[in-house]
């Protein structure tokens, strides 16, 4: 990722054209061709290769050789997009540490223009296996060719969407504060995930309080979350509990509502069980849930 943000440093505006005409035309090409850059951008092919080239040796896109040269941006490229978006929009100023990588997702830190803390998450599907991306298929399945591209945008567009609806209505997440292709910018939480805390005082009382955020994120904004678990739940210091990792949450509508929300709670109720020894009924607490009493 440094290697990502000095190159961002040195991308003039006729860069960021090009890359930009290589994500349109990757609507339509696998490998986009000079013909179509050139279409987009209006410049003359001399200058258009020459651009290309100096963002081939800043590998912010590949070139591929077959009857034809084509071109599509990869991750770096992709990344460079988004995050010169957010700095010119003014939602991040900065970019710091990395505070999680993983298979779907890397996090980071950043600062905004105020110089407030923020968690920078750039969503990576598709990296590793079809497997992940294969999660999002309900709502990538009208596009015609799924990529890593579009995964990864959708996934943080929903994620975006998620936080946005259940911030205002005081559900424990992280406060949304923008987001451009496939990354989200949302508060950063001080904390540890739940998975890694060994002991936890008034455990009994944080199982309620999750509880009540899942029911009122049911019953307030018809959100579920979809993939809640000890993965995706932060510890403040103060000991609050506050659930991220929105991207697959579904609508209390979805065909498959109880299945989701079923197995968010089951996750919960068999963590709390096993490391904290509270038993409760997890049909009995989905039933609460959908009521609105
Ligand atoms: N808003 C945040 N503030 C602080 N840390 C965060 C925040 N969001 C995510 N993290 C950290 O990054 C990790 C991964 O984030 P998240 O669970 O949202 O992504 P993921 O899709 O599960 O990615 P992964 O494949 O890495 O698990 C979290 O477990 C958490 O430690
Ligand atoms: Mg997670």
């Amino acid at each position: 990722m440094e290697n990502v943000i000095a190159r961002l440093k040195k991308l003039k505006p006729d860069d960021f054209r090009i890359l930009r005409a290589i994500e349109k035309g990757m609507e339509h090409y696998k490998h986009v061709p000079l013909s179509e850059i050139k279409s987009i951008t209006k410049f003359d092919a001399e200058y258009i290769n020459y651009l290309l080239d100096r963002l081939h040796k800043y590998e912010l896109i590949n070139r591929w050789t077959g009857n034809y040269i084509g071109y599509h941006l990869n991750q770096h490229g992709y990344d460079c997009l988004a995050l010169n978006k957010l700095v010119k929009s003014d939602i991040i100023a900065s970019f710091g540490k990395a505070c999680g990588i993983g298979k779907e997702a890397d996090v980071y830190e950043g600062l905004t223009p105020e110089d407030e803390v923020v968690a920078i998450k750039i969503h990576r599907l598709g990296r590793t296996s079809f497997r992940q991306t294969k999660r999002y298929r309900s709502y990538t399945a009208d596009r015609r060719h799924l990529s890593w591209l579009y995964a990864s945008r959708l996934a943080a567009e929903r994620e975006y969407e998620a936080l946005s609806i259940l911030y205002p209505l005081k559900i424990a997440v992280p406060k949304p504060y923008g987001q451009n292709r496939h990354i989200v910018v949302m508060s950063n939480i001080v904390g540890d995930d739940l998975y890694t805390i060994k002991d936890l005082p008034h455990a009994d009382k944080i199982f309620d309080i999750i509880l009540k955020n899942v029911k009122k994120s049911y019953q307030k904004a018809n959100i579920i979350h979809g993939d809640l678990s000890e993965f995706n739940i932060i510890i403040t210091p103060k000991l609050k509990p506050l659930i991220i990792d929105w991207p697959q949450w579904v609508s209390t509508t979805h065909p498959n509502a109880f299945f989701y929300l079923k197995r968010d709670i089951t996750n919960i109720c068999v963590f709390f069980e096993k490391k904290f020894h509270i038993l409760s009924d997890p049909l009995y607490l989905v039933n609460q849930i959908m009521s609105n009493k």
